[in-house]
């Protein structure tokens, strides 16, 4: 069932913030939890439905998976320990790409035939990059027009490739180096641009030979080996975050403390750039754990202002804040100064257009916003009026202008907000909780 949300403008947030277990880490360890050999612990795992998609397939594929409430057991039977309870097994990714596109190169490992499958918004995003070096690996796939979901997936047998991919994307590294863990000699994979790098320091968890070349960027997995299991707690998501992080330095009378978040460098741009726009963040007790950094995060009300030539986000760190653009276009309109994002044509291939999605909420709270094929250009601050966001079923989108309608003057009604639950079921009542009473119903 989807519900709307309506939320009132003209809001303060105060607080502590519990941050939910990080998307993309829950996704890499349960997956390779799910072929190590034996008994991983994983503590504060993601509640977003997306990492409970991936647990259903790793249980369809035959593998034990306890769930409580945060903490997931997973008994790993080894890289090659599925045993589908059914064939071909028939496996449902639904809005999550990262389900598909990495389960895609463990998949490829295995001697039977898999179909996975997403719903209407997942069947239109491009596979062929995965396709493409999968196939070269020696695996049959098959796909809809060669490029979109269902895939069938007949793994088994796979040699070990250099591949340079064409897109900065972790998923897609993800895929190529999992599917490495079984190829007989080593897999070498290139980017053109850094994209998150949690995979590789996953990968150095579980024990698996891998190395990166650091003059060239070359990473290197070498197939064959077994992986040990881990007891692993992951941190808490800065994407997640980020919505909270901008309503802080956006409303005012505000401040907010967000505990344990990753602070994983290729993901942290968000902050770089808020930082540089004036936004009072602090950090406090950074630690490191299992390889990735971890942090509290304060944010207070913040006056923001744009260099006075304007601010181009484009090149190399793009990738790195990919998932923070949306709630990035909500903050523009609020800096003074203009901001331009640019070399983000990725977006429009997300879980919805997200620059049409944006384009098209910033207009329905009365904003303005350029549309450029790859980007947008925002000048602020705008004074925001309430409106009807249409989501497009986009959870980025939904919490986006959900922070949007806190800034905005009159009510804002969010339409299908409930698929914010895809990465982060509690937002609301958080925000509830954060706000004072009557913003949100
Ligand atoms: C992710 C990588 C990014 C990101 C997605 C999660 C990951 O996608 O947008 O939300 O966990 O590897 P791409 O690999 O398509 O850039």
């Amino acid at each position: 069932m989807s519900r709307s949300m309506r939320i009132k403008g003209n809001a303060t947030i105060n607080g502590i913030v519990p941050v939910p277990g990080d998307k993309s880490i829950s996704h890499r360890v349960a997956m390779l939890a799910s072929i190590a050999q034996g008994l991983s612990l994983i503590t504060n795992f993601a509640t977003s439905v997306d990492c409970h998609t991936t647990l259903d397939c790793i249980e369809r594929l035959g593998i034990r998976v306890e769930r409580g409430p945060q903490d997931i057991l997973i008994y790993g039977e080894g890289l090659r320990g599925y045993h589908p309870i059914e064939t071909p097994i028939k496996l449902s990714a639904g809005n999550s790409g990262s389900t598909i596109r990495m389960l895609s190169g463990i998949l490829a490992g295995q001697h039977f035939t898999s179909i996975i499958d997403g719903d209407a918004s997942l069947r239109r995003r491009p596979m062929r990059r995965i396709i493409e070096p999968l196939t070269s690996m020696g695996v049959q796939v098959r796909a809809r027009d060669g490029n979109y979901a269902p895939l069938e997936i007949k793994g088994g047998g796979l040699r070990a490739i250099s591949y340079a991919s064409q897109v900065a994307s972790a998923q897609v590294k993800t895929c190529v180096l999992f599917a490495g863990l079984f190829a007989e000699g080593r897999t070498v994979f290139t980017e053109p641009a850094p994209s998150r790098n949690h995979t590789e320091l996953m990968l150095e968890e579980f024990g698996a030979q891998f190395e990166i070349d650091e003059t060239y960027g070359d990473l290197m997995i070498e197939g064959g080996n077994e992986l040990t299991p881990v007891q692993y707690r992951v941190p808490g998501d800065i994407s997640s975050a980020a919505f909270f992080i901008a309503a802080a330095a956006l409303l005012p009378d505000s401040q907010l403390e967000l505990r344990d978040v990753n602070l994983n460098p290729s993901r942290t741009a968000f902050l770089d750039v808020l930082s540089k726009l004036g936004a009072n963040i602090q950090i406090s007790n950074l630690r490191t754990a299992h390889r990735e950094l971890v942090a509290n995060i304060h944010v207070t009300s913040s006056q923001l202002k744009s260099q006075s030539e304007g601010t181009v986000l484009s090149g190399v760190i793009i990738a790195n804040i990919i998932d923070e653009i949306p709630i990035l276009a909500i903050v523009a309109t609020q800096v003074e100064g203009r901001i331009e994002v640019r070399g983000a044509r990725e977006l429009r291939i997300k879980e919805s257009d997200r620059v049409q999605t944006v384009v098209a909420g910033i207009r329905a709270l009365g904003g303005e916003i350029e549309e450029f094929e790859d980007g947008f250009a925002i000048r602020g601050p705008q004074r925001l009026t309430g409106g009807r966001i249409e989501t497009e079923g986009d959870h980025r989108i939904a919490m986006a202008f959900s922070i949007a309608a806190l800034i905005a003057d009159g009510t804002t009604e969010i339409v299908d907000a409930d698929c914010a639950g895809v990465s982060f079921p509690e937002f609301y009542e958080l925000l509830k909780s954060l706000t004072r009473e009557g913003h949100i119903e």
